[in-house]
């Protein structure tokens, strides 16, 4: 495995290398099994994977949030170096490789970021838009890898990709959770002990809500939702919504779901300070 730290360095490789369009998994760092399992299926798909580390300032709409994320360099390289190959690389890039001068665009998914994180984190996929593209540009894919945790995430990077980049395919992941249901993310190691004792009741309600939204209206469930997790100490819920995952406008009534679409019920809430997000597919039948 190479570890790159240049658009340059990885433009070099290219030319080294026959291979030139690799499987692609962006990441943020602080990697976790989730992670490691976007990798591997990376690795099943391509003959040479990359793998990016970098905390995007842009996407943060929260100067504190920005600084309090994870940030473990070693141990990443570490898990990346037991799975990778001698062609694999790791691009782990400074803000201003990423971003030689202010990225003043502006990206336009309609709908699709008004809503669920678009409407709590306001620019927060903006920033994602820039730095996905960024890396897109730079990486120069043939597929790219997402986790399915980040639900909204996936769908507006599938939309971008379809406008600029239609030579990447867009894998979406299966969500990786630990044994009590809590799905995996790098937020999770801020948990206090005591929060993280009680998390895995996120997944317990989204499964008790999905088995009950053929039958009961959406107001009962958020009423479920917003009660079950307001008597777990420390924690805040910010929003539960059902949406299908086109047009990802939540549901206001049980009627307006159709069998041809996919819907999840999808959370996000504060355990203590740290913000974590979830969502569970519906079955309609
Ligand atoms: O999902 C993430 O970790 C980030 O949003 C991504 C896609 C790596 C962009 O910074």
């Amino acid at each position: 495995m190479k570890v790159f730290t240049t658009s340059r360095q990885v433009a070099g490789h290219y030319e080294k290398c026959s291979c030139k369009r690799p499987g692609f998994v962006p990441t943020m760092g602080a990697l976790h099994e989730g992670h490691l399992s976007l990798v591997k299926s990376a690795i099943l798909k391509s003959p040479m994977v990359a793998v990016s580390i970098f905390v995007n300032p842009t996407q943060f709409n929260d100067s504190e949030d920005l600084k309090k994320y994870p940030r473990t360099p070693e141990e990443d390289l570490s898990m990346l170096a037991g799975i990778m190959r001698e062609n694999d690389f790791v691009f782990m890039p400074s803000v201003d490789e990423v971003y030689p001068g202010p990225d003043l665009r502006a990206f336009d998914f309609g709908r699709l970021d008004k809503v669920m994180e678009g409407l709590h984190r306001p620019g927060h996929f903006n920033g994602v838009a820039q730095v996905v593209s960024r890396l897109f540009d730079i990486i120069k894919p043939s597929y790219a890898f997402f986790g399915q945790k980040d639900f909204q995430q996936l769908t507006i990077i599938k939309e971008l990709a379809k406008r600029s980049y239609p030579e990447i395919t867009i894998v979406a992941c299966p969500i990786k959770r630990e044994k009590d249901g809590l799905a995996m993310s790098s937020r999770n190691k801020r948990l206090l002990p005591a929060h993280r004792e009680k998390a895995g009741e996120i997944y317990k309600t989204l499964k008790k809500v999905a088995e009950m939204a053929r039958h009961k209206e959406i107001d009962e469930l958020k009423k479920i939702v917003s009660t079950t997790i307001s008597k777990i100490p420390g924690f805040r819920l910010e929003y539960f919504e059902i949406a299908d995952d086109v047009s990802l406008a939540p549901l206001k009534n049980k009627s307006e779901m159709k069998l041809s679409r996919k819907y999840y019920a999808c959370i996000a809430l504060f355990a203590g300070d740290v913000r974590l997000i979830d969502n569970l597919r519906i079955s309609l039948r």
